[in-house]
């Protein structure tokens, strides 16, 4: 009989986009978070191998399409749009939008209106929302700015170029609690996010799925909420 085998295990690429913390974000020059640690879990189920690349959140669903990419885990929610082109895992996270302005700005809600100018990451759903909510009814007339990372929105905030920047919550409060600026309100827009990869590829997604269920049973889920939030 053959003896002394080692069956190599599968690595998936996982694509992120990191500057959404606590989900994904550069610590000590490694990509680190919540989502991150997610995949690995998901990853020690199924047995599978992850090596993560960070690009531009607009360019992730593209790289699935492309197949330079096998999985995004990137906080991304789950559209009905975006789930034509890809297929999405069941939820893991769910959350709204948020507006952060500049601490003791004295900005309320209204910072949307008018000539105020605004920052959000390309592609985002916080970016569709002020497009159809605030740009395409003329409540806002001021500059969008789109961004590739929340890192440089923010930075674009403490800077005083931008009056505010719209992003997913749980987003916003990690930005709050580490830099001079504040969380006014909320946009309840009830999102979900889930883990894709490229459209019938179920194979992947029904490991993914299951990989999911069983963090969930375990109790790793909880640790990792517990750990990052
Ligand atoms: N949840 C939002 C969306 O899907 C924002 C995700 C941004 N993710 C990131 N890793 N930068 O559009």
């Amino acid at each position: 009989a053959l003896s002394g085998f080692t069956v190599m295990a599968e690595t998936y690429v996982v694509g992120t986009s990191a500057g959404f913390p606590p989900f994904e974000y550069i610590q000590d020059g490694e990509v680190v978070g919540f989502d991150i640690d997610l995949m690995r879990a998901i990853g020690e189920s199924q047995g599978f191998d992850i090596e993560i690349t960070d690009i531009s959140f607009d360019s992730l669903i593209p790289g699935l399409q492309a197949g330079t990419i096998d999985i995004v885990a990137a906080g991304m929610t789950i559209t009905e749009q975006r789930a034509q082109v890809v297929d999405f895992t069941d939820p893991y996270y769910s959350a709204n939008q948020a507006v952060l302005v500049k601490e003791d700005s004295g900005h309320n809600v209204t910072v949307l209106f008018g000539d105020n100018r605004l920052a959000v990451q390309t592609g985002t759903t916080g970016d569709l929302w002020v497009e159809e909510h605030l740009q395409d009814t003329g409540i806002l007339t001021g500059n969008v700015t789109h961004f590739d990372t929340f890192v440089l929105a923010v930075q674009d905030l403490i800077n005083e170029n931008v009056q505010a920047v719209v992003l997913d919550t749980p987003v916003a409060q990690r930005y709050a609690a580490e830099n001079p600026v504040e969380m006014i309100a909320e946009l309840v827009t009830g999102e979900e996010y889930g883990l894709a990869v490229a459209r019938g590829n179920t194979e992947l997604l029904d490991k993914l799925n299951a990989g999911l269920q069983d963090v969930i049973e375990s109790g790793v889920m909880d640790e990792l909420l517990a750990k990052h939030f």
